[in-house]
């Protein structure tokens, strides 16, 4: 017979990330119906939780769409991609590309603007493209998951934006860890996951339309969206209207405004702040180890930190002495970065001090197995100086 697991991994992978216990025992609340009158508050918390959160304007729809966070992205390009649209799409990694493929599906004439793994888009490199063809739509991750950057999505947004172009962003690993300014950058429309930053569990993608972006996107006379279930405008009708469209899981929804409810409490300010302390501390202890990161310091996220993996060290053992010693995950890398990094996520509930310490005593153990000469415990010792 199967078992549930009855100790609690140590995320600090790409995600999902820790949950707080709130949020767990959220999850266990009573059932309630997609449409029950007591129900509907809480959806209004969660849309108008997620409105503020993504910092969108007043008339913004926010919504937590069922599903993870690639049905966030399908629902941004369901809903404004049609055969025959120009599309240009940033890749800086791995989502990027997955944005890309996506819009190709839904019949976009593709232009790719391809960057190196590891490094942020130039907007002058999207500025070239856009001067030479222009777009209807286009698409960006801020936050690139499969390599560790921050890519300036006020800036991208702003090119986009000079040439008439609706943006698309992806804040799967930015939202709720890094600063989000949906309205002040311009972007029409964004989508992010619940189990990474924000702590909640998989399986609810939040996404919002600008106020500006909906006459666009979702009014009456717009394009009949080609999917059903991602449909922006049933959508609405559902969380504003009540009209049903589907049975939303009320257990999701329970944790997820309860996350929502823990950001608030500590502010998006200080959540930020404390994303960046702990990122800065962990990257004073690797590199104290004599280990890298792949993104310049300028580009790097605080969420996600991918670190380059020495010579001659067996990256999959690593993770494996992490797993079955240490009891903590952590992610390898993709596509052309696999085996070359390892992806280091320090989000939500798991961006704290504990998980920083922890987890550098940790990498210095599963490295000395494999004989790489560190001095022991220096990692920790410039990493607790960081945090002090
Ligand atoms: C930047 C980015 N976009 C999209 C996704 C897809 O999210 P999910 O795996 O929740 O479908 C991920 C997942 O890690 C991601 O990191």
């Amino acid at each position: 017979m199967s078992v549930l697991p009855a100790t609690e991994r140590v995320l600090l992978g790409p995600g999902p990330s820790l949950m707080a216990p709130r949020v767990m025992r959220a999850l266990g609340a009573p059932m309630l119906s997609h449409l029950d009158p007591d129900f509907v508050p809480l959806m209004d918390d969660v849309r108008h939780g997620l409105r503020r959160l993504f910092r969108a304007d007043e008339q913004a729809f926010a919504l937590a769409v069922s599903g993870t966070g690639t049905s966030g992205m399908e629902t941004a390009v369901a809903n404004t991609v049609r055969e025959g649209s120009r599309v240009v799409s940033v890749v800086t990694g791995y989502f990027g590309d997955r944005l890309a493929q996506m819009c190709e599906r839904y019949g976009a004439r593709l232009r790719r603007v391809d960057v190196e793994w590891g490094r942020a888009c130039d907007p002058e490199a999207l500025r070239r493209v856009l001067k030479e063809e222009g777009a209807d739509v286009v698409t960006f991750v801020h936050a690139e998951t499969s390599t560790g950057v921050r890519n300036d999505a006020a800036a991208l947004a702003a090119v986009a934006r000079e040439h008439g172009a609706l943006t698309i962003a992806d804040m799967v690993t930015s939202l709720g860890g890094h600063p989000v300014e949906v309205e002040q950058w311009g972007i029409d429309v964004a989508y992010s996951c619940t189990q990474k930053c924000i702590g909640a569990p998989s399986g609810l993608a939040p996404v919002v339309v600008s106020g500006a972006a909906k006459s666009r996107v979702m009014a009456g006379d717009a394009p009949r969206c080609r999917s059903f279930y991602l449909d922006l405008r049933l959508l609405e009708d559902y969380w504003v209207n009540r009209k049903y469209h589907h049975t939303m899981s009320a257990s999701l929804i329970y944790a997820l405004r309860e996350a929502l409810l823990m950001i608030d409490e500590e502010t998006q300010d200080a959540r930020w702040a404390r994303h960046q302390r702990h990122h800065q501390a962990f990257a004073a202890g690797l590199s104290a180890m004599g280990l890298s990161l792949l993104p310049p310091a300028d580009e790097r996220l605080w969420t996600l930190n991918a670190i380059r993996v020495p010579d001659g060290i067996d990256e999959a053992a690593v993770r494996r002495t992490l797993l079955q010693r240490f009891n903590i995950e952590i992610g390898a890398g993709l596509g052309p970065l696999a085996g070359k990094i390892w992806r280091v996520g320090l989000m939500g509930a798991g961006s704290t001090p504990q998980s920083v310490v922890l987890l550098l005593g940790a990498l210095d153990a599963a490295l000395a197995a494999q004989g790489r000469a560190v001095a022991p415990g220096a990692g920790v010792a410039a990493a607790s100086a960081a945090l002090a």
